[in-house]
């Protein structure tokens, strides 16, 4: 494996949520008023639960941060049950101090897909870019919503769901027909551009995609092998996703 990239290995879910928690705080701590990525997904739950007991018990403070979630659905209502900004509120927005006019999530609702991701880009760039990165890798190596094949140089775009990523998503939505077909998601340029990366990884379904994105040729075809370019990437696994490292 590349040496920039530290890679931690924990004994289950639980303790790859704690560490990450810790490695998170200590980034906020160091730069409190920093712009901070955020993932949403089943792997950060546990990370978010976390940092919201830190929060209640007083070690964490939210209220200097910026907040920029790598995607959303589209087409998507806001409020929607299982809208990423929904997700946000839930389990981590919702629950700390940050202030919401700090939070950015892309617009699921934006009649006019491009002209968002313009604007999102334009966002990102005022804020001074993204000091860390948190991010979650798909079943079939996608970050964000960058599929498979996705061109490494896009900001961020309107991406089309592969059917892997529909079929793997369907768990949260009533039915896979309900899965929107789109995503407004960071492209992997944008990813890229964060000046530390975060990824976090768990199960054993993660297993070999982790092996070949750390250890394979870097290829569009495995988005996250281009993490093996970023100068300051910190990996979280549990022992079940790190089997193959
Ligand atoms: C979520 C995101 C996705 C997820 C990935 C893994 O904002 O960008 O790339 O990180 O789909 O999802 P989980 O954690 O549910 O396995």
């Amino acid at each position: 494996m590349h040496s920039n990239i530290k890679l931690f290995v924990e004994a289950d879910y639980d303790a790859m949520s704690q560490k990450a928690a810790e490695i998170f705080a200590a980034a906020v701590q160091a730069k409190p008023g920093g712009v901070f990525g955020f993932a949403t997904g089943g792997t950060p739950v546990g990370m978010y639960r976390v940092l919201t007991q830190m929060y209640q018990s007083g070690k964490l403070d939210f209220s200097g941060l910026t907040a920029f979630n790598l995607d959303e659905y589209h087409p998507l209502k806001r409020d929607d049950a299982q809208s990423y900004y929904t997700f946000m509120q839930e389990q981590l927005f919702g629950q700390v101090n940050i202030d919401a006019a700090k939070t950015h999530i892309p617009n699921g609702e934006a009649q006019n897909p491009a002209h968002e991701c313009e604007a999102y880009d334009k966002m990102i760039e005022d804020a001074g870019g993204i000091d860390f990165q948190i991010l979650g890798i798909g079943a079939n190596g996608h970050i964000g919503f960058n599929e498979p094949g996705e061109s490494f140089s896009a900001r961020t775009a309107y991406v089309p769901l592969t059917e892997i990523t529909v079929q793997s998503n369907a768990r949260f939505f009533a039915s896979a027909d309900e899965v929107p077909r789109h995503a407004i998601t960071m492209g992997i340029r944008g990813i890229m551009m964060s000046r530390r990366i975060l990824m976090l990884c768990s199960g054993e379904g993660k297993a070999a995609i982790l092996r070949d994105a750390l250890c394979g040729p870097i290829t569009p075809l495995v988005p996250a092998s281009v993490l093996q370019l970023h100068r300051d990437v910190t990996i979280v696994a549990d022992k079940s996703a790190a089997a193959l490292l």
